[in-house]
């Protein structure tokens, strides 16, 4: 059988060259092994043709009362299956991303994914509506090659294939037409279905897929534009030397979180007390901020607390596509990135356990909380929190942030009962907090 395949993934988490190739081969692309098959209890995707499904297989339908959320798979290990097979059922289901990440998670590094689901429209219970080429336009409308960048740190794809269609096509077959030979403007009734092979990687690629997004590239021009009008009155060398002395290379932040961390900084400078970042990851954000005390010569130290060893496992269950994430970087690295300055302490391991005691009768003027999950943000509130000066800033990252529910959760939950407000920053996903006198 020949698919139109639209896609085919590089190395790289992007999705690239656009080109056609059989398809016939789908159980040979598979490893024989354990599998698990959600299925949206029709009965179509029991056995199904073409995957090498030989032991341990166990089903999830989704209809089945007895069964848990299917985007979470709660009580389901990590890498426990050799095969994932989904035949349309992620178009029922409200939290796509989750799902897919969820689905990866309990796939074996290796071990592959197929998903179909239908193009366009088909069956009353979808919530989605998949396109391949076009954008997504209408409400509940995804495209799906968008959809699967959320996922592409942690699997590959190797093909995304639009295939002759079922179960319709079976009654075209009955009625004795060649679902094969079915035209792309097939008769009403007919459905195509896109079909998608995925491999999960043996260790995930630092997430930056979201930089990527049309929103946020457009977001960095209006950056670039409004940093080039500013400087007609007021030099901007200072911040542009500040990115160029290593900071770009060192984050996965972008430009327009940059600018705002910049100048979030500078409302304090005249406070006393320290700075802290938890989740510096690489360094980047964290050399911005020693950069910029130090151009200013601002007092006080900056403390620094990262695994640096990646995402703790401390997830919440739509935190799936975290897991493992950010490790590659080291200690050695980001101290030598900031090694010039004197006043710079970096505590590796998993906070709040890595907090020395002596830290606990400080206080802060800045605090960048960049930690992306659930227990993390929480925990960074709490220390941090009691210890920020009147007037002094807070800048959690990733609040609003569509792959990072968590980190909003904690922040809303925090700040429920305290007299500060949440400042979001519309796209850049990111919140403000000034502590009240
Ligand atoms: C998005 S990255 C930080 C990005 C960084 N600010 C930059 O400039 O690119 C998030 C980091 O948070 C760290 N992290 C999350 N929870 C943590 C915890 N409880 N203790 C230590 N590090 C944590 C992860 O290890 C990861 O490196």
């Amino acid at each position: 059988m020949w698919g139109e395949v639209f896609a085919l993934s590089s190395k790289h988490s992007g999705l690239v060259d656009h080109s056609t190739i059989s398809i016939s081969t789908l159980a040979d692309r598979l490893p024989a092994g354990a599998g698990l098959i959600i299925t949206s209890g029709d009965g179509v995707s029991e056995r199904p043709s073409g995957v090498p499904i030989t032991a341990g297989a166990a089903t999830w339908d989704i209809l089945d009362p007895a069964m848990e959320d299917p985007q979470l798979l709660s009580g389901y290990g990590d890498d426990r299956y050799d095969v994932l097979y989904a035949e349309d059922v992620l178009q029922t289901l409200p939290r796509l991303s989750v799902a897919l990440a969820n689905w990866t998670r309990v796939v074996r590094p290796g071990g592959a994914m197929v998903l179909t689901v239908p193009q366009g429209c088909d069956g009353k219970a979808a919530s989605w509506r998949f396109t391949m080429q076009d954008p997504a336009v209408a409400d509940g409308s995804v495209n799906l090659l968008e959809l699967l960048r959320v996922i592409c740190h942690l699997a590959e794809v190797e093909y995304v294939a639009l295939m002759p269609g079922t179960p319709d096509s079976r009654a075209a077959s009955a009625n004795g037409s060649d679902p094969e030979r079915m035209p792309k403007d097939a008769p009403e009734g007919f459905h195509r279905r896109i079909e998608v092979l995925l491999r999960k990687r043996p260790h995930p690629l630092t997430p930056v897929q979201s930089n990527d997004a049309p929103e946020i590239q457009m977001l960095v021009k209006l950056t670039e534009a409004a940093i080039a009008a500013r400087a007609q009155w007021q030099t901007m060398e200072e911040f542009e030397a500040i990115l160029a002395s290593g900071v770009r290379d060192a984050t996965v932040v972008d430009l327009s979180r940059l600018y705002l961390l910049y100048q979030w900084l500078l409302t304090t400078l005249r406070l006393p007390g320290d700075c802290i970042e938890i989740g510096s990851f690489r360094g980047g954000t964290a050399k911005l901020i020693s950069e910029t005390l130090l151009r200013r010569q601002a007092g006080g130290e900056l403390h620094l607390f990262d695994t640096f060893a990646g995402m703790p496992d401390r997830l919440s269950l739509d935190e799936a596509g975290l897991k493992g994430c950010f490790a590659d970087t080291s200690v050695a690295e980001v101290r030598r990135l900031l090694a010039n300055n004197p006043h710079v302490h970096l505590h590796p391991g998993i906070f709040p356990d890595t907090i020395p005691p002596g830290l606990h009768d400080h206080c802060f003027r800045f605090a960048h909380i960049d930690v992306d999950i659930e227990s993390s943000v929480h925990d960074c509130l709490a220390f941090v929190y009691p210890r920020l000066l009147p007037g002094g800033v807070m800048v959690i990252d990733d609040y609003g942030h569509a792959e990072c529910p968590g980190a909003t959760r904690a922040a809303e939950r925090f700040f429920a009962d305290r007299p500060e407000t949440i400042v979001q920053m519309p796209l850049v996903s990111s919140a403000v907090v000034i502590k009240s006198a």
